[in-house]
This record gives structure tokens, sequence and C-alpha cells, in this order.
């Protein structure tokens, strides 16, 4: 069985910045209200008339494939976590492997959300393991700016979350790399942070756009108290589950890449696991709530910094919709 490596990390964030002044201007909300609960200073919004999910992880794409010394020619699998993909149906991963001009290889699609990178690259590296594939791009996604309600109705939800997008190549290797990956979810809370429609196969009446009289449903809902609460404990639990199966303690972690929920959350899991400042990465600052984005975005910014080296201790945790929640921990 071999074992599986990142071998690069890239990310892309679109151009347009619009800080918690601009959005004050739109909705009842403050610059002050906006840090103190979530840390969040400023985040991207695309252009819809230049950045789709599918574009963006190309960019992103193409810097981990330098960074990894890969031609794309030699990717040969794409496992693509988005919840929101350019089309209702097929995936972006198949529109990823057309805009970068890839022939036939195998692209799938992972809906997951907050913890769509972690579960994408758990997949990855059960394929690579067993010898199936070696050089896959494993990617995390989101436009999130067109599914909120940027109204006063909306504001607890709307000003946490940013568009953006990262990626990271997967090789084989001998020994270590992927130490293990803990996924998990729980349905019960499915409608504590989601968006409702299109209606899928639920109903056929909300697949008729012409008979939809109310368009909230296309709009991210979250009942952010509860999904705060949840988020704290699983975050703890699962982090401390990828330790355990590993031998390892707290201390061991050279850096910990949670995914930028709230830095409220992240400071939390700090406290916690008495961590230094230098030992969890945070960016949610400058980008928000990028969903499946957060962790590869997270993870190319800070392996850019020299934050990350080879031979470090890596771990990622990640919770959201669903709810799901997983980990990674990686000797990189
Ligand atoms: O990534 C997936 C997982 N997602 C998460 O982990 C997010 C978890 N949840 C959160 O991060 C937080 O719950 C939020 C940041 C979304 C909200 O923060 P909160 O501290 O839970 O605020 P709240 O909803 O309890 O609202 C507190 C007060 C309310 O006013 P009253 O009732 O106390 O007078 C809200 O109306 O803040 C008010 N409020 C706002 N005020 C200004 C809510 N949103 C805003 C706003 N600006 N944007």
């Amino acid at each position: 069985m071999k074992h599986t490596r990142i071998a690069g990390v890239g990310h892309y964030v679109p151009e347009r910045v619009v800080t918690n002044d601009d959005l004050s201007k739109i909705i009842d909300t403050n610059n002050e209200w906006i840090v103190e609960r979530t840390g969040i200073h400023e985040r991207r919004f695309i252009d819809p008339e230049k950045d789709t999910v599918a574009n963006m992880a190309a960019k992103a794409s193409r810097m981990a494939m330098e960074r990894a010394g890969v031609d794309v020619k030699d990717i040969d699998f794409i496992v693509f976590a988005t919840i929101t993909s350019d089309y209702y149906f097929p995936g972006s991963g198949v529109l990823l492997q057309r805009e970068l001009g890839l022939e036939s290889i195998p692209a799938m699609d992972i809906k997951n959300a907050c913890s769509g990178f972690i579960y994408a690259l758990s997949t990855a590296d059960q394929f690579i393991k067993t010898g199936m594939y070696k050089n896959v791009l494993v990617i995390g996604a989101e436009i999130q700016s067109s599914a909120l309600d940027l109204t006063d109705k909306g504001r607890g939800t709307a000003v946490i979350f940013g568009d953006g997008a990262g990626a990271a190549v997967l090789q084989p290797r001998e020994s270590e790399g992927i130490l293990s990956t803990h996924l998990h979810s729980d349905g019960r809370f499915a409608e504590e942070l989601y968006v409702k429609d299109p209606g899928g196969s639920r109903s056929n009446e909300e697949r008729q756009p012409d008979q939809i009289l109310d368009t909230s449903g296309f709009k991210v809902h979250m009942n952010g108290n509860l999904v705060f609460k949840h988020a704290v404990v699983r975050f703890m639990e699962v982090i401390q589950e990828a330790l355990d199966a590993n031998n390892m303690k707290k201390e061991d972690i050279d850096l910990l890449v949670p995914h930028q929920a709230n830095l409220r959350i992240s400071n939390y899991i700090q406290q916690k696991l008495e961590l230094a400042d230098d030992k969890v990465y945070n960016n949610i600052m400058r980008y928000g709530n990028t969903t499946a984005g957060s962790i590869p975005i997270a993870l190319s910014e800070a392996w850019a910094e020299g934050k990350i080296k080879d031979g470090d201790l890596v771990c990622l945790a990640a919770f959201g919709s669903g709810f799901t929640w997983a980990s990674a921990l990686i000797r990189w």
C-alpha cells in the first residue's frame, strides 16, 4: 500500500475586495459588530463577468501544479469539493477538466460544504494508496456571494461568507504523508445550514421556476448560534480523534489549519489545545468563510509564507453544513 503526499498547493481569490464598511452601506450592520463576532475585516466577491467556480479552480490548480512540479498532462484524477457548482449539474469537476484541456480523465464532485475539502482529500488518498492514480488534483472552490441574502433579514449569515478557490496536487510516496483522515456526519441538522432551492427531486413543483413565489429558498439559511455550538464541540472531538489514531499529542502539531468559519471558533480551539499563536493559521480576516475553499486557500498561503515545511505535522479540521465534520493529520 502506498502513502499519499501533498506535493503542491495553490489558490485564487477574486480581485474584488468587499470590506465590512461596504456591506454596511447595503445592510444594517457595522464593522465593529462583524470584527468582534467573526474576526472578518473583508472578503472577496466575484465579478460575474469573469469568475466562475471552475475557472477560479483552474487558476488555483495551475499554481498548485507549478509548485508541485507537475505537468497538467500528468493529472489523472480530479476530486472537486464545492456546494456552489457552476451548473445544477454536471458538477464543476468536469468543467475544470475541460478548462485544463485534459482528455477523458475522471472527475468527481463532492458536496460536503465546509468539510468538503477534507472529504475530497480523503477520497483522493484512498485512490492513491491503492495505486489507482498518481497525480490527483483536489479542489475546494466556492462562489457564495450570489447565494447570500444581502438584506437586513440575512445580515447574520451574509456577513461571514466569501468567494475563492484552493487546490492541492496529491502524489504517492513510500511513507507517512497523509497519516489519517476522519469523516463524520449527522443529517439530523441538515436544515440548520442549507440552501433549499432549486428544490431538487423533493418537489416537482419547486422545479418549475414560474411557480416559485418565495425565492428566499435560494439563499443560504443558517441557524448561526446552533451551528456555532456544535462546531466548537465537533472540531475538538475530530482533532482529538486524529491525534489518538496516530498515538500523538496536541504538542506534536506544528500547524493547525482549521476551516475558517469564525475567528472565535479558531481561537476557542487554539485555547483548548493550548497551541501558541504561530501553530494555528487563520486568514478569515481577509477572506471570510469560503466554505470548501477555506482550508486549501489557507494551506496555500501558509506554505507560501514558510509556515509549513517538509516534515511538519499539519492538522486540518472542519465543520459545517450537513452537519459534517472531518480532520486530517499530515506529515508534510
Ligand atoms: O462554515 C460553516 C459553519 N458555520 C459556522 O461555524 C458559523 C457559526 N456561527 C457563527 O459564526 C455566529 O453564530 C454568527 C457570526 C453567524 C453570528 O454571531 P452570533 O454571536 O451568534 O450573533 P447572533 O446571531 O446571536 O446575534 C446577536 C445579535 C442579535 O441582536 P439582539 O437580538 O441581541 O439584539 C442580532 O440581531 O447581533 C445581531 N446581529 C447583527 N448586528 C449587526 C446579527 N447579525 C448582525 C450583523 N450586524 N451582521
